[in-house]
């Protein structure tokens, strides 16, 4: 059975192509990303233009590299939500008018769910046991869930502030080092002290929620504090190289000791041993290490997403779509997005 994916909820358009659910047979994507790096941020009206702009070239690409039709489609499965609501509109209106163009079957797809479902296309695939906890932690979300099947994965925590991606992204702009903050950070706390600065550590009322804003205002005064001139774009500020490594490696760790915590402490509360990790964070390698880590030290398998299918992607939608599609379930063309 061959799956076409589409996934347009943020920056990233993409479109895959899957057999069975787990073997890729072709994927483009192409991001935004570059339009929006000087707003230190995504801006909405942008990304759901150039979502526009570019799907209809990457599904002619898609079957001159693949080798197939679209008439070889026998099923199409696209992201409602959560996402930004232009984006979004335009992968459903493409996937609603290619699967009555070709008459095939629709599934609507959650796209945190299409996150954790990116484990599943790795090579650890057969060694992962139901139920496990999934940690989706992305540029937009940051999320707990319990999964018996992918059916009705259940939310156990979520973020009550900044997403995890977000925050990595927002204090990369506090010091100037460009977007996204999340790679740079990671970069420059490898040759930094994780324990050069004490970050405090985030406390929720839920202990399986996160909030990361708490640590941002913490970096904040830091910098300030020692007499810097933190200005609305921070254009002008000049930090020591030394102390900038330094405060990447302290606040990525404070941050990644909260993702971990959590997780293993969701284990422990739902008595399962396994955690898949997905989301744009996931490539990070201190956090893959240090959960690792932690988590032997507990008995806890930890299995991550591929690096190369943990920021947004169509595959995962796609394989996702498969099993919905084989648990049942199939969308009308009055198929709805939702933006959280
Ligand atoms: O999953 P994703 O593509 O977008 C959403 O669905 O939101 O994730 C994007 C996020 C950004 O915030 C980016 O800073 C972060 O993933 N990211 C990283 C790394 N690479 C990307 N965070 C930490 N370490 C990285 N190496
Ligand atoms: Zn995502």
């Amino acid at each position: 059975m061959n799956i076409l994916g589409i996934e347009t909820s943020c920056d990233e358009t993409s479109l895959s192509l899957i057999k069975d659910g787990e073997k890729i047979l072709n994927q483009q994507t192409s991001s935004s990303l570059r339009y929006h790096r000087k707003y230190g941020g995504v801006v909405p009206e942008i990304a759901s233009r150039m979502h526009l702009e570019v799907i209809g070239f990457l599904f002619e690409v898609l079957w001159k590299q693949s080798g197939l039709t679209p008439k070889d489609i026998n099923l199409v499965a696209v992201t409602t939500g959560p996402g930004l609501l232009g984006s979004l509109l335009v992968g459903v209106c493409f996937a609603k008018a290619i699967s009555y163009a070709l008459d095939v079957s629709l599934v609507g797809v959650n796209h945190l769910h299409g996150h954790l479902y990116a484990v599943f296309l790795g090579e650890e695939r057969k060694k992962i046991k139901f139920p496990f906890i999934g940690l989706v932690v992305s540029g937009g979300h940051t999320c707990l869930f319990y999964v018996r099947d992918f059916l009705e994965p259940y939310l156990l925590g979520s973020t009550l502030d900044d997403a995890c991606g977000e925050v990595l992204d927002k204090v990369a702009r506090v010091l100037n080092l460009g977007y996204p903050g999340g790679p740079i950070i990671e970069r420059l706390a490898r040759k930094g002290n994780p324990k050069g600065i004490h970050f405090n550590p985030i406390k929720t009322k839920n202990p399986l929620d996160f909030s990361f804003s708490g640590v941002k205002t913490a970096v904040l005064y830091y910098l300030k504090q020692r007499g810097y001139k933190i200005d609305s774009l921070s254009k002008s500020i000049k930090v020591p190289l030394g102390l900038i490594r330094d405060i990447c490696a302290s606040f990525q760790e404070v941050v990644f000791d909260s993702l971990i915590e959590k997780s293993l402490l969701a284990c422990k509360l739902k008595k399962v041993d396994t955690v898949v990790v997905g989301g744009g964070v996931a490539i990070n390698n201190r956090l893959r290490e240090k959960f690792f880590i932690s988590a032997k030290k507990e008995k806890i398998k930890v299995y991550f997403s591929p690096p190369q299918l943990c920021l947004d992607n169509a595959s995962m939608i796609a394989g996702l779509g498969y099993i919905l599609f084989k648990f049942g379930k199939r969308d009308s063309f009055t198929l709805k997005i939702h933006t959280d």
